[in-house]
């Protein structure tokens, strides 16, 4: 059976995931192996924008494999690659830069985040960060890029230097679309104000000591308002509400919301229950992580095989741009 379209994603090995990269990317991509031919790899060139320790690279790296085949990547049914083994998206990164209008960069939201948050002498790199993702997609022939919210403007970066390509150069590439869930497009952190991120330290690390991992959940800022146990509370501005909508039944849903709102049911009872329902859903996913980690060999030989996969799809794309530009 063919399937239906060629999705691409990555995901940087730059921290331990979250609830929020679970179930913006990490989920969807692994739903979409069913009906789509897909691409997944670990973004180890990005990851240099942010970390400068190979021992901790290297180990970020394993352990980003490790996470993805412990939650369900199926490596018989997906190409997953290290982004580095395929040096040749380094070359399509300068080739696209040629034609890639400076201010575009500049209005990046995450280079804009990153220059008004103090950035200490910003890279070019981190500048050019945007031109490598396009490079990544524009490679592999994406026809999708599962992503969360946060990098929907990346994806239209992409297109326009695909399509600023294509219309300099004849048609070469195709011009990907995202693909973002929208239930789960931006999830918020602990702190309730902004987004779940490695970056604000307001996570929930789905593979984190089971005791970490409650403590986390028992951090979460709940609605605001309700101050004492017998308030009554309001489900709508609350986060663990936000988590329950997403993990449990219509009909617990329905009774949390009206449990809230009397104030029969208290924050403490609440971010219990969401604990409970999230520990459920990666409990087979926790159990297999710590079967892999004793079998790196089987990792190595998985990424291996992704890259010669991946790598066949690169050398003809690259062949098709550097005939179109005449080099
Ligand atoms: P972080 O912000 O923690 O550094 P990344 O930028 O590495 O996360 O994101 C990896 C993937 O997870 C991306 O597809 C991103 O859109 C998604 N993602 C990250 N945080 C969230 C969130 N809070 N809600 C939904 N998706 C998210
Ligand atoms: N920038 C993405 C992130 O931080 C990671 C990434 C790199 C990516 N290249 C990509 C995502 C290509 C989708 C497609 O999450």
């Amino acid at each position: 059976m063919s399937k239906n379209k060629r999705v691409l994603s990555g995901m940087q090995p730059s921290g331990k995931p979250h609830l929020g990269n679970y179930l913006g990317a990490m989920k969807p991509h692994i739903e979409l192996q069913e009906n789509h031919e897909c691409f997944y790899f670990l973004a180890n060139y990005h990851a240099l924008t942010t970390v400068r320790d190979k021992d901790k690279l290297a180990e970020m790296t394993t352990g980003l494999a490790l996470d993805y085949l412990a939650l369900g990547l199926d490596p018989e049914k997906t190409a997953f690659f290290r982004q580095s083994d395929i040096p040749e998206v380094t070359e399509l990164t300068w080739i696209i830069s040629t034609v890639t209008p400076f201010g575009l960069l500049e209005r990046a939201h995450a280079w804009k985040d990153s220059i008004a948050k103090g950035t200490k002498n910003p890279t070019v790199g981190l500048f050019s960060y945007p031109v490598l993702m396009a490079a990544d997609i524009l490679i592999y022939d994406s026809e999708l890029v599962p992503v969360g919210r946060d990098q929907k403007q990346h994806i239209e970066i992409a297109r326009d230097i695909a399509t600023t390509f294509n219309h300099t150069y004849g048609e070469t590439f195709i011009v990907p679309e995202d693909l973002i869930k929208k239930e789960v497009e931006t999830i918020l952190g602990t702190d309730g104000i902004h987004k779940m991120s490695k970056s604000y330290s307001n996570t929930v690390e789905i593979f984190a000591p089971e005791e970490d991992l409650r403590k986390q959940v028992m951090s979460m800022v709940t609605d605001p308002a309700r101050v004492r146990r017998d308030d009554p509370g309001n489900p709508d501005v609350c986060n663990v509400f936000t988590l329950h909508k997403i993990f449990n039944s219509e009909k617990n849903i329905a009774e949390i919301n009206k449990n809230c709102r009397n104030a029969s049911l208290g924050c403490v009872d609440c971010k219990k229950q969401i604990l409970e329902s999230i520990m459920e859903e990666l409990k087979a996913a926790r159990k297999k992580r710590i079967e892999l980690e004793n079998n790196l060999d089987y990792i190595e030989e998985v990424l291996r095989r992704g890259a010669t996969r991946a790598r066949e799809v690169a050398t003809k794309t690259l062949d098709r741009v550097r005939n179109s530009v005449g080099l």
